[in-house]
């Protein structure tokens, strides 16, 4: 799989990674499966994929948990990104920002990964109590001691769309950028990206391109409603995310569906074979060579075929396509 560079410690990461949220957290939860995550990982390693992206409050902790397991075989070929300051509590999630605990969390991330160093440690969200520099120093310390190779910064809303999120051109990320990059260098930024949530093209992705800062596509496949697998009233567990979501009520999943039917128009020009997901995931890569997509799934097969998106070449009349398709439905506002 090509490679790329993020970060001005210049991380060498396969440019596909792989997102293991699903495997533990969020999506169909019912389908969650230790064992078949553990062969998805697998599977994403040996098809090329390097950057693992987790989290400890995904499970919480179990996902970081069962990355560790693949890390203790194959560490050497795995690039791992972890995140810390959310907690989930009892129905809700709160931010933790305080040093301290800063400090304990990358331990125990550290502990339940198996491995003796995180390459890239990110703030999840910053805790309005705490200056993000204090919490931003904390994390700095980490490199210095060795636990943590390089600092990241997580701008993805829960709800994405939502202001302070993507529609306002993430100014407030920016500012925050800004003050953390006083204290510490920003390595990468971990934001939401794709065909249909395009708000970071705008000003985020200019920003980190301008300062040699990695950025990882989150939900670089719409949470999966890019892919055309996704049924409109097809229904979702109703702890998934996306049954509370606007662009996933039947209605607006059905007034979407020409975006899908323009990725797979383009999927069509380039073999039987190529589907929807990986038009997605190729436009995504297009977006600059300072990006890497972390698509999210817990099935095998889905992980090799989202890695072979890797070697997908979009043309400019495929650009040009995708760029007409109309503008998504469905908005929290
Ligand atoms: N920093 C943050 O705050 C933040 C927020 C959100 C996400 N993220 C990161 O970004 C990663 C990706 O985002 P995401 O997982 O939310 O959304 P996504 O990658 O846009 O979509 C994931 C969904 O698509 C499905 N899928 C994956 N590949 C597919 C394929 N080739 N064909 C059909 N369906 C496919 C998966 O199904 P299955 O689950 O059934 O496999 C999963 O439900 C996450 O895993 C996480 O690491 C970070």
């Amino acid at each position: 799989m090509e490679r790329r560079t993020i970060g001005a410690t210049a991380l060498d990461v396969g440019a596909i990674g792989l997102g293991c949220m699903p495997m533990s957290w969020a999506y169909s939860r019912s389908q969650q499966r230790g064992d078949r995550s553990l062969r998805t990982v697998h599977a994403a390693l040996d098809a090329g994929v390097s950057l693992l992206d987790t989290a400890d409050m995904y499970g919480p902790f179990t996902n970081e948990l069962l990355v560790g397991r693949v890390l203790k075989e194959r560490r050497a070929e795995a690039f791992v990104s972890t995140k810390c300051g959310l907690l989930v509590g009892d129905q809700h999630v709160v931010a933790n920002g305080r040093p301290g605990y800063v400090r304990r969390a990358c331990d125990a991330s550290l502990r339940r990964l198996q491995t003796d160093v995180i390459d890239l440690y990110q703030l999840h969200r910053a805790d309005p109590e705490v200056p993000v520099e204090e919490t931003w120093g904390a994390m700095a310390e980490l490199v210095s001691a060795g636990k943590v190779r390089a600092l990241g910064l997580c701008a993805v809303g829960a709800r994405s769309g939502r202001r302070g999120t993507g529609r306002d051109g993430y100014e407030g990320t920016i500012r925050q950028l800004e003050r953390i990059q006083q204290v510490f260098p920003v390595a990468a930024v971990e934001a939401e990206l794709s065909v249909w949530s395009q708000e970071a093209l705008e000003r985020l992705l200019p920003w980190c391109a301008a300062r040699g800062v990695g950025f990882l596509a989150a939900m670089p496949l719409g949470s999966g409603f890019l892919t055309g697998t996704l049924t409109p009233g097809g229904g979702f567990e109703p702890d998934d995310p996306r049954a509370r979501h606007p662009r996933f009520t039947a209605e607006m999943m059905a007034a979407n569906q020409p975006l899908v039917a323009g990725l797979r128009r383009v999927a069509a020009r380039h073999g039987a074979d190529v589907t929807p997901a990986q038009v997605a995931l190729a436009w995504v890569l297009g977006r600059g060579r300072h990006v890497v997509p972390v698509p999210g799934t817990k099935r095998e097969h889905w992980a090799v075929e989202n890695a072979a998106a890797a070697s997908l070449r979009l043309s400019p009349e495929d650009l040009t396509e995708i760029a007409a398709l109309p503008a998504p439905r469905g908005s929290w506002d």
